[in-house]
């Protein structure tokens, strides 16, 4: 699949805290990304139903999501390491066995490390918007990558995208409504209403001080 350069690594400091997260819980937790596949990953994945976030940021909604739900298996992917050191500090803290971490582009870890129809769903909360039009095709959400996104669920399995951006909402909507293999779970076609059980994240909170509209769409693979 041809690169969707989705992010820029930003060189921030690690607090002491995410350091010694790294440090300490890493090999624990995180599964080392691997091009040739993983049999760790796998055995992750096919140990309960599993769940896949792109892009949990500080990651506190991937803990309190998988925190409210032992039974459910969690995979968190993130490039950003302070946000990888703050999750892996709350899943020590927090004593959470249902959820690992992939610390690499989400795009390369889906090629090359899940199978076909291995997941149960995808949540996508706030991916960058790439608001400038000559940047649109850095969005995460384009044909390529959600046919790769197709490719891993299960049928039956969703994905659950939420934006505070208009009109990246809309090209999620055409882009997804586009799949054959996909439906929209929307009575009219359009946004779902909020759903109860996802907690509000950093940069929701970020997007409702700017006054933005959050709207929430949800895909089910036939
Ligand atoms: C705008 S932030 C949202 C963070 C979090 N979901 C929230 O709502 O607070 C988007 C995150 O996606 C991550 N990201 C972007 N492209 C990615 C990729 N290809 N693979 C993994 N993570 C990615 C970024 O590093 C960033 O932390």
């Amino acid at each position: 699949m041809r690169k969707i350069r989705s992010y820029v690594t930003r060189k921030k400091r690690l607090t002491n805290l995410q350091q010694r997260a790294l440090d300490q819980y890493a090999e624990h937790y995180c599964i080392p990304y691997d091009p040739s596949g993983s049999s760790e990953l796998k055995r992750f994945i096919d140990s309960g139903p599993c769940f896949l976030e792109i892009g949990f940021g500080m990651g506190e909604v991937t803990a309190q999501i998988a925190e409210s739900c032992p039974e459910n298996r969690y995979l968190g992917v993130e490039v950003y390491q302070p946000g990888v050191g703050k999750l892996l500090h709350e899943i020590h803290t927090r004593k959470l066995e249902n959820l690992r971490i992939v610390s690499h582009d989400v795009t390369e870890v889906l090629y090359h490390m899940v199978e076909d129809c291995s997941l149960e769903g995808v949540h996508l909360f706030f991916p960058d918007p790439w608001p400038k039009k000559r940047h649109h095709k850095r969005r995460l959400i384009q044909p390529r990558f959600v046919s790769e996104l197709t490719r891993v669920l299960k049928p039956g399995g969703y994905i659950y995208a939420v934006t505070d951006w208009e009109d990246y909402a809309y090209q999620m909507l055409e882009v997804f409504s586009s799949s054959d293999l996909l439906g929209n779970c929307s009575s009219d076609s359009q946004f779902i209403d909020s759903v109860s059980w996802r907690p509000v994240t950093k940069f929701e909170r970020k997007g409702t001080e700017k006054d933005h509209v959050i709207r929430e769409l949800m895909f089910r693979k036939d």
